[in-house]
């Protein structure tokens, strides 16, 4: 259990003194100041989660300090000290947020008690914040489901992960396979579950505000900033930061994670102190990142620091074998969910299942599911209500059993490829696959490479020779 920290400000020595000796020995860490001066430096450089402040100060008002230290830090818990004539003091001070306050004289012994309870208080307000956010997903993480070697090997890293408490672990695998899954798993087996989880894309995040949201600004750090705010480093200290799509995160953004994870320390924007973190780091991508660090989109350094505790997600395509306990879960959480009755999957549904080659992975393979569930009136999920696409890959095997003359082009819709009984020209086929690949990442030449095996280089270079005009889009 970390020590919590509590500031005593009063300018009688005696009361900092017993109220200091009284905290001490409860467990608590403790300093204490004698005016105001000495109470904001110390506010600055201990950090107090705790305030214990007397009303009247030689050289500052109470009430004043109040409001200055929850301006830079809106979760203090202030409580005022106030002698019994000073009651329109406390009362105001309760007014403007100070958590609670003591009467003086006072008895230490009562004022342990009002300490420790504000604190399981904060601590309260805190899980139930946090409970109710996580409800949903934290329903979600004990149902990672896989029995495919490949999946086997992912609950091992998981358990290793959980259990050593590793700071850093990377989660690498395409879009729909489970990386944010993986990260909470993690999160929650760990000692640090009672701590945050708090996830940030860094994709979908302005490289301005991406700072601002991992690190906080202190007040007045630029013109609209008028409270200080604490960054998601802070917010989640002692439990685990989830850095998704890292890949995506600005080059310069990468170097200040780097000094973050070497010096375990950040500063809040416009900050002048150092605030030491504690906490994991889980990041994830489905991008190639030694492919980038060689095209330099992705610094090696932070790579190598990063590339410890790996987590390879393989695509739902490479481990089908983890199909029929996901269609059989997705068809437990659905029939919760709408209250449907549904028994189970007919053989060739799951044929169906099994054929396609899923592109989104488990995503896909969900929304497919729900859209099944949701128009099939039976109680089986038959292959009617899946998309054509699915549904093709289902008919492939037919085909493939018995070819007919005409047989259609090599590659169907799903990617799954028959040779036509006259032959194709490879180049063909190279084509149609490099035009579905543009396709499906919008032109992005990095995903489609990956999406192909190739490089970047390679792919370029087959744009050109195929002398698609702008089909690919120099990106990243
Ligand atoms: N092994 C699994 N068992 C059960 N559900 C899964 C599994 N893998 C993924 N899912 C489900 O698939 C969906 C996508 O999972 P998740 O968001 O974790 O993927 P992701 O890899 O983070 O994708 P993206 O890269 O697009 O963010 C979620 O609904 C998740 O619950
Ligand atoms: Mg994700």
């Amino acid at each position: 259990m970390r020590e919590h920290r509590v500031l005593v400000v009063d300018d009688e020595k005696l009361v900092c003194w017993s109220l200091s000796q009284m905290l001490t020995g409860a467990g608590y860490a403790v300093q204490t100041a004698m005016s105001g001066a000495e109470a904001r430096a110390k506010f600055t450089d201990f950090i107090p989660e705790m305030v214990l402040l007397d009303v009247r100060l030689p050289d500052a008002n109470g009430v004043e300090l109040l409001k200055e230290f929850k301006g830079h830090d809106e979760d203090i818990v202030v409580l005022m000290i106030t002698a019994y004539a000073d009651a329109d003091s406390a009362v105001n001070a309760l007014k403007i947020g100070a958590d609670d306050y003591i009467g003086k004289p006072f008895d230490v012994e009562n004022i342990r008690h009002i300490v420790d309870q504000s604190f399981e208080k904060k601590k309260l307000r805190k899980e139930v914040d946090l409970f109710r956010r996580e409800l949903r997903k934290k329903y979600d993480y004990d149902n990672l489901i896989g029995n495919s070697p490949k999946m086997i090997e992912v609950f091992k890293m998981i358990k290793v992960c959980a259990e050593t408490d590793a700071k850093i672990v990377l989660v690498l695998g395409e879009s729909g396979t489970g990386k944010e899954l993986v990260a909470r798993a993690i999160h929650y087996h760990s000692a640090r579950s009672q701590e945050p989880f708090i996830e940030i894309n860094c994709a979908a995040i302005p490289e301005t505000l991406l700072e601002n949201e991992l690190f906080g600004h202190e007040r007045g750090a630029y013109t609209d900033a008028s409270k200080s705010h604490k960054g998601i480093f802070e917010a989640a200290a002692g439990g685990s930061v989830f850095l998704d799509e890292i890949g995506d995160m600005p080059l310069q953004m990468q170097a200040k994670i780097l000094k973050v994870i070497d010096a375990k320390k950040f500063r809040r924007l416009g900050g002048s102190r150092d605030i030491d973190t504690d906490v994991r780091i889980i990041a994830a991508t489905n991008q190639d990142l030694p492919l980038m660090v060689k095209e330099g989109g992705f610094r090696g350094d932070l790579f190598f620091r990063l590339n410890v505790m790996t987590i390879p997600l393989a695509p739902l395509r490479e481990r089908k074998e983890d199909i029929p306990s996901l269609a059989n879960y997705f068809i437990l959480r659905l029939n919760e969910e709408y209250g449907r009755g549904v028994a189970g999957i007919s053989p060739a549904a799951l044929e169906c299942l099994h054929r396609y080659d899923w592109p989104g992975n488990v995503r896909e393979m969900r929304n497919a599911m729900e859209r099944a569930m949701m128009l099939e009136p039976g109680t089986m999920i038959s292959q009617e209500f899946f998309n054509q696409q699915i549904r093709n890959c289902g008919q492939a095997k037919a085909k493939e059993a018995s070819p007919s003359v005409h047989e259609p082009p090599a590659v169907s819709e799903c990617g799954y490829i028959t040779l036509p009984p006259d032959g194709i020209s490879i180049e063909e086929v190279e084509k149609k696959l490099i035009e579905q690949a543009l396709a499906r990442f919008n032109g992005n030449q990095t995903k489609a490479a990956n999406c192909l095996r190739m490089s970047r280089d390679t792919l370029r270079y087959r744009i050109k020779k195929f002398g698609f005009q702008s089909a690919g889009r120099d990106d990243d």
